[in-house]
This record gives C-alpha cells, structure tokens and sequence, in this order.
C-alpha cells in the first residue's frame, strides 16, 4: 500500500515510523513531515496541510491507499470528508465528527444529554453572567475558550481573581480571538489525570494502552501549560479496572452517541480523563492521537498499524485482535529555552546518532535541516524515548538518551513519570 501521514510533528514522527513496519507498507510520504523521518518516509513541502483540495490533488497524483491524519486543524477542516468525496480512504474523524475536539460547547452537550460523566458546566456568551455565574459557584473553576485554541485555551483558575481575569481575557480582550466567543464555565474536578487513546471505526471501539501527559513546563509539574513535556505508558492509575470503567462508561457510550447524532465516527479518539474517587471522568476529548501520548504508546503495540486503521476505515475493527507488549515507555520531550514563551530557534542538535545507538527512539517535533546540520525549529524540538520492562528502566534508559543530546538552551524535566514512580 501507498501510505500518507498528515502532520509533521512528534506524534506523526511516531505514526509514520510504526506504520513504515508494516509488511503492507510499499511506499510511505509525509506532508510536511519533517528531517527524523526522512529514512522512512518521503517528505513533501510545497502545500499546506490545512488547504484539503490541494491535499485531495496530491493524494491523487501518488495514488495513496490509505491517508493517516496527524492534527486535529485538517480534521476540523474536514479533509476526511473532501478525500472520501474524491474516493480515498482515510484514517480520521469526519469534520461533523471532529467537533468533539473542535467545540467544547458540542461535546459538553454531547456528554449531558448521553450521561456520559464530566464536569458540571455552564456555557457563557455574555462576560458579565459568566463573571455572575463565577462569584456564585467559587473558586477552584475552570474556565475554557470554546474553540481550538492549541491547547492553550484552558484557565484552571485556583483564586476569584484568576478566574475573573480569564473572562476578561477571553471574552473582553480575544486572547484566543474567535475560538472566546462562547465560553465553557466548569467545576474544578479533583483526581489523577490520564489519557486513554482508543481506535474505533465508528461502531466498535478498542482503547489502546493508558498513558499519562506532564502538561505544565517545569518540575513539581509547576509553571505554565505546555502541549505536553512528557509521557509514560501504561499508567498504573488506570487499572484493569477503571480502563473497563472508561470503556463501559465513557467510550462505548460516546460512540454510540455520535452515531446516534447523525456524526459517526472513525478514527483515534482521545479520552483525557480525570480519575476520580467515584470513578474517570472526562476532561476532554480529542479527535486524533495524543502529542506526545502517541510516542510512548506505539512503540508498546505489536500488532500492525496498517491492518488496525484499514479495519476501522472499513468498519470491521471488531475482527481484530490487538496486541500489545508487557513492558512500559516513556518519553521526555527537549524543549527550547522559554518555551512556552518565546524562544530562539536554528541551534544546532548533536548527539542523535549517538542515542539511537543506544536504543533509544528519538522522535522530531521542531526540527529542520540547514547546511548539513539538524537544528532546532519549534518549542517542543525532539522526544526522547525508551522502552523497558519497567517504567523505572525506561525513565533511565530514556534520560541517559538525553544525555547524549546536546543543543544550545535546551530544557527538559527531570521528573518524567514520578507518578508512577512514587506509588
Ligand atoms: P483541556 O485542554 O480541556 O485538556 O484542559 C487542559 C488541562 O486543564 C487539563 O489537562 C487539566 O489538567 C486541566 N483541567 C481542564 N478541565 C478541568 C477540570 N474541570 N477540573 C480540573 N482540571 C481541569
Ligand atoms: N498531550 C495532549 C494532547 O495531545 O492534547
């Protein structure tokens, strides 16, 4: 087969290594992709991702089989939608179906009307009943930005003030523009978070391994949120149990109720969940693979990518059986300094070679070729990834890979896992 992989990040980096294993994979490209998989993929610039029509040409010009789909910004474009129009397959959500992710305001609807357990919430487009609503419930309150906003659109406001400010912010001032005309006012839920990625085809639906994301920037899980400084799989907090609970309460319901809403959907579906004393909840969903959940969970599944995402494209995901490996991974992500923030880019990386021989997997977030040289181009730049037989083996073996990379002002924590290290 004839494979595309959207996107050009970590994640993709992720999916298209795993997908180049398969024996069904003759050919593999990546739009844009980007310089870590060059070894296994043809890497193509020239249109932009988000331009679907011109993404439909190309698919059809390299006759693609199968097109894998990376963001969530194409999915709630609907690029599924415009290549299943021109006849290609793709792995994905339709844009009716992204909306899980696209609209926070959708999915809190969705989950109310299916008694599908989350946050209480009340949706605000007017600032000063927002600021009403908010005196009257107290603080802790979450208060979330409607739209995409590259996951910075979250306030987990822990004072009065703090929340009252992100409704400036987001209702008076547009700090995420359009994506803050309506806003979402929820209860502050208590518990450990983790993530629960699941593969279905719309009627069936398998969740993967369980992983936990560090979102915040530095160690202690301190200062500002991040798109995520590191991940580890499985997550000890997600028992057989409560992966059973999730599946039974939250992730069979939810397909079911997408269908039902005239939105089937096929893809990834990504569950953030908050493990509570009564049970998971959820924070949100996403409508694609975790960044960077997918680089520790991948390199755990041992049955083939390829075959999975056809059987859910062609609706017979429950056929399948899906293996994964006993062990554990974890990936800690190298950052540019200030990210976050501003940060400088075109640091020269070293080192890369040095930790693949090692036996670690080194997966590119931010980085572009220059003169020769691989150089950093993004906030998050690479994950550094180990798998084990423990996570205490992974977290070593994936901080001696660190260790051998070097570039100017980068930043990592240093804490990767201690969840699972201090149970
Ligand atoms: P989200 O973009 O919805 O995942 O939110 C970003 C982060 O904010 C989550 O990973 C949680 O750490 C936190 N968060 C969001 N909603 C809540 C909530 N209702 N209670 C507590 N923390 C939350
Ligand atoms: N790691 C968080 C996310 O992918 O949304």
């Amino acid at each position: 087969m004839r494979l595309l992989v959207i996107g050009g990040g970590g994640r993709e980096h992720a999916l298209a290594w795993k997908l180049a294993q398969s024996p069904k994979c003759e050919k593999l490209y990546a739009l844009p992709g980007n310089p870590g998989m060059e070894d296994i993929a043809e890497c193509m610039g020239g249109i932009s991702m988000e331009d679907s029509a011109a993404v439909v040409k190309l698919a059809q010009e390299k006759a693609i089989d199968l097109v894998v789909v990376g963001p969530e910004v194409p999915l709630t474009n609907g690029i599924v939608d415009a290549l299943g129009e021109a006849g290609i397959r793709a792995f994905g959500p339709s844009r009716l179906a992204a909306e899980i992710e696209g609209s926070k305001v959708f999915s809190k609807g969705l989950m109310k009307k299916y008694g599908i357990p989350t946050a209480k919430y009340e949706v605000f487009t007017e600032a000063e009943a927002a600021r009403e609503y908010v005196r009257k419930e107290g603080a802790p309150i979450v208060i979330k930005a409607d739209g995409l906003a590259a996951g910075k659109g979250v306030i987990v406001a822990m004072t009065m003030d703090e929340a009252l400010h992100a409704i400036d912010d987001i209702m008076e001032d547009k700090a995420f523009g359009q994506a803050g005309s309506r806003v979402v006012i929820e209860e502050f839920m208590e518990g450990e978070e983790a993530s629960l990625l699941a593969f279905t085809d719309g009627e069936t639906i398998v969740p993967m391994i369980s992983s936990q994301d560090h979102k915040r920037a530095y160690d202690g899980d301190k200062g500002p949120n991040t798109g995520g400084m590191g991940t580890y799989a499985p997550a000890p907090v997600m028992t057989e149990e409560m992966v059973q609970a999730a599946t039974e309460k939250i992730l069979r319901p939810v397909i079911a109720a997408m269908k039902a809403e005239g939105r089937p959907y096929q893809g990834c579906l990504y569950a953030g969940l908050m493990i509570a004393k009564d049970g998971p909840k959820v924070v949100e969903f996403n409508a694609r693979f975790g960044d960077p959940e997918t680089q520790v969970v991948l390199p755990l599944l041992e049955s083939d990518l390829v075959e999975i995402m056809e059987a859910c494209v062609e609706g017979r995901l429950a056929s399948m059986d899906i293996r994964w490996s006993r062990g554990a991974a974890v990936c800690v992500v190298m950052a540019s300094g200030g990210y976050p923030g501003t940060y400088a880019k075109g640091k020269v990386i070293s080192g890369l070679e040095k930790a693949k021989e090692a036996g670690n997997l080194v997966f590119h977030a931010g980085t572009v070729q220059k003169d020769g040289n691989i150089v950093t181009n993004g906030g998050r730049v690479l994950g550094v990834v180990a798998k084990a037989a423990s996570i205490r083996e992974a977290v070593d073996r994936a901080y001696a890979g660190v260790g051998k990379i070097s570039f100017e002002d980068a930043f990592y924590r240093k804490d990767i896992a201690h969840r699972a290290l201090s149970r």
